[in-house]
């Protein structure tokens, strides 16, 4: 039982942030889920201090989908300006920012520079907080591939890949924050480390995708130059319970995947069980 009685979840509409709002209310919270759909807007301030009211804890899984360096830059500092000065005012208890494994560890990647500008926002902000830092979700392994796909060979950075469900992510979330305040930071990482080259081969073959997988030594990962293992965690604090086989029958697979895809990798899978 926790002694928080309370969460807001910014971003509470979004791919983590509903399940995290769906796990807390499970553990007997009041939870709201806050974002421009229900009138709370962290860039602006927005419906922010009515949103803090006796809030607790607060876990922070919104996002802006760009690499844009200027505009992200813009939107996570002036979220945390408006975010922090409400939750000193609230008396909030505990801030959990998610952020992704390596951001303190490779440059070039304007969306990991991002995050690890959100991160030192969150440890000066004067509010105890945790930093949970997430290795990729399952769900983006389809915008991954994309983004390495020229014709139909998929060229991949030489380094280890350790991808998650999101539905383990908002389990490890939820019970983060529930717990004391670390005012550090923790790790969440799938079963299984493996290269990228190797996990792009599975989910091709499970999803009956032509691509071919293959290392390229000269892939960046959208600008960051990796070492081996710049982006999967030594020792997780928290791992995930799903495999990738279970997660392509999943029904967050299923709004990831293209209709066809999901039909494959399900009926590839009921084949592999029988
Ligand atoms: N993708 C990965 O593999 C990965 C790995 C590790 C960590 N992460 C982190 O995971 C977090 C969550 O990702 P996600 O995929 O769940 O994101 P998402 O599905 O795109 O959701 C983003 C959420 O942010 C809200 N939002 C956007 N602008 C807002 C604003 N101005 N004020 C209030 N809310 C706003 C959106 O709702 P409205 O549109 O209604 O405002 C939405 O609820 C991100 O911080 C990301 O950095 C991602």
């Amino acid at each position: 039982m926790s002694a928080y009685k309370k969460a807001v979840v910014f971003g509470g509409s979004g791919l983590i942030g509903a399940k995290v709002v769906t796990r807390l209310k499970e553990a007997g919270l009041e939870v709201i889920a806050a974002s421009r759909r229900t009138h709370v807007d962290t860039t602006t301030g927005q419906g922010l201090m009515e949103a803090l009211q006796d809030a607790d804890v607060v876990v922070d899984v919104s996002d802006v989908p760009t690499f844009d360096p200027e505009t992200l830059k813009t939107f996570f500092r002036a979220s945390a300006e408006h975010i922090y000065a409400a939750e000193l005012a609230a008396g909030v208890k505990h801030h959990v920012t998610l952020s992704i494994v390596g951001v303190d560890g490779v440059r070039g990647n304007p969306y990991f520079d991002a995050k690890l500008g959100q991160e030192e926002l969150a440890r000066a902000s004067g509010v105890p907080f945790t930093i949970a830092r997430a290795t990729q979700f399952f769900e983006f392994l389809p915008t991954i591939a994309a983004g390495f796909t020229k014709g139909e060979t998929t060229g991949l950075p030489d380094a280890l890949f350790r991808p998650i469900a999101a539905d383990d992510v908002a389990t490890a979330l939820a019970a983060i924050a529930l717990a004391p305040p670390r005012n550090s930071a923790v790790s969440i990482a799938g079963l299984e480390s493996a290269s990228f080259e190797h996990w792009f081969k599975r989910f091709f073959d499970l999803t009956q995708d032509p691509r071919q997988a293959e290392t390229d030594q000269a892939a960046t990962y959208f600008g960051a130059r990796l070492q081996p293992c710049s982006i999967v965690p030594a020792a997780p604090d928290y791992i995930g319970a799903m495999c990738l086989e279970h997660w392509v029958t999943s029904p967050s697979a299923r709004s990831a995947l293209s209709g066809d895809r999901y039909a494959h990798a399900t009926s590839e899978i009921s084949k592999q069980i029988q």
